[in-house]
């Protein structure tokens, strides 16, 4: 009896520390700005990143950037992790890499940012578009680079980077805007006068034969299944709404100006209760701002920017809780379940920057976001 007691008793005290152990290693809350482990231990190397939902699963594609040491090579590719839960990832590997090859665009030392991958039904490709800019050129280029593949989680093949929408005029443009005006091209940048045109469209003159810039970015799939392009353009002074064609391969020529001069970064956005919500930042590079909260009753409609959607100190409102935002994700099998999805650059450690994800609450209606320091998924609706 005494030799039964004993050995259950020890069996019991190694099924406890299995466990303990066990869910020591499993991530089990959401700790913004914490290190987030992946599967093999590492924080998790997806920047500037969106998620999609695919086959029960969760798929996170970002920037993959390399350690500190390695700074200059940092922009190496875009990372894919895989989750059930959100919570535990596992890494898949690169789904798309530069490469050492001098007549690729995609060489090593250009710049991959904010990549977004989407589904195709219709072709059964999953199709990524991403910020790119040429090696040695800073951020002059303003190009949008697409790639494809059959599986999600790639190898991605890269197709080619563009300036969306040469030759074509947005829709929401008046005639008036066509042409150019006396004496515009000789004004003084960020004078009121060079923002009130800019705001009438003179960057877009600009650019109407060579193509509208696209800087930070994010995809849109409606629920007929077109698809929009929504980029920073016109110097990040305007967002362009830019249509896909049906393979979401390439643009229709058909886009929208959204919030002229008002400078906004980092689009984010989600329909909740039938609205269009769009989470943005401003321009102030890798260093955060108040974040803004924009709605509209369409996708390609009018938008009005209604104000800061963060509840916290005056000192954390004024920098998005340290964060600039990325995507706001869709919880599947909740309603109206969303997260905030964003970024703590860490400039001189990229690979370093910390995920902030807090849950979207609804304040009279509208959404807003809170700071906790570790939360679970009951705090969502
Ligand atoms: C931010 C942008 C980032 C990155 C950074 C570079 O404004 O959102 O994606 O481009 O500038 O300074």
């Amino acid at each position: 009896m005494k030799a039964l007691i004993k050995k259950s008793i020890i069996s019991t005290f190694f099924l406890l520390s299995f466990i303990s152990i066990y869910s020591q290693d499993k991530n089990n809350s959401i700790r913004p700005g914490q290190i987030w482990p992946d599967n093999e231990g590492k924080h998790i190397n997806a920047h500037g990143g969106g998620i999609i939902f695919y086959n029960d699963t969760y798929y996170w594609f970002g920037e993959y950037r390399l350690p500190r040491s390695e700074n200059d090579k940092s922009r190496y590719g875009v990372s894919c992790y895989s989750s059930k839960d959100l919570l535990n990832w596992k890494n898949e590997g690169l789904a798309l890499k530069v490469i050492n090859d001098t007549s690729s665009l995609l060489i090593t030392g250009c710049v991959i940012e904010r990549p977004k991958v989407i589904y195709n039904k219709k072709t059964g490709k999953f199709i990524m578009w991403f910020h790119h800019e040429l090696k040695g050129q800073g951020y002059k280029a303003a190009l949008t680079g697409v790639a494809v593949s059959d599986n999600i989680t790639g190898p991605y093949k890269y197709l080619h980077s563009l300036r969306p929408n040469a030759g074509t005029w947005p829709q929401n443009f008046g005639e008036e805007n066509k042409k150019p005006k006396e004496g515009e091209a000789n004004l003084k940048e960020w004078s009121e006068e060079w923002i009130k045109a800019v705001r009438e469209g003179l960057l877009v003159r600009r650019d109407f034969t060579g193509g509208q810039m696209a800087r930070d970015m994010t995809l849109f799939v409606e629920k007929d299944g077109k698809a929009f392009h929504i980029h920073s353009s016109e110097e990040n002074m305007t967002l362009h709404f830019s249509e896909l064609t049906d393979d979401y391969l390439g643009f229709t020529g058909k886009y929208f100006r959204v919030l002229p001069g008002d400078s906004n970064e980092a689009p984010a956005i989600f329909i909740m209760k039938g609205k269009y919500y769009m989470f943005t930042s401003g321009t102030t590079g890798w260093n955060p701002n108040p974040a803004r909260l924009s709605v509209a009753s369409k996708l390609t409609g009018e938008w009005k920017t209604i104000g800061n959607p963060c509840r916290g100190t005056e000192d954390e409102n004024k920098i998005t809780f340290g964060s600039q935002s990325t995507q706001i994700l869709k919880v599947e099998g909740k309603k109206d379940a969303f997260i905030y999805m964003g970024d703590r650059w860490i400039p001189d450690n990229l690979a370093d920057s910390r995920h902030i994800w807090l849950p979207i609450e609804l304040e009279n209606g509208v959404p807003v976001i809170r700071w906790y320091p570790g939360w679970d998924f009951k705090k969502l609706y």
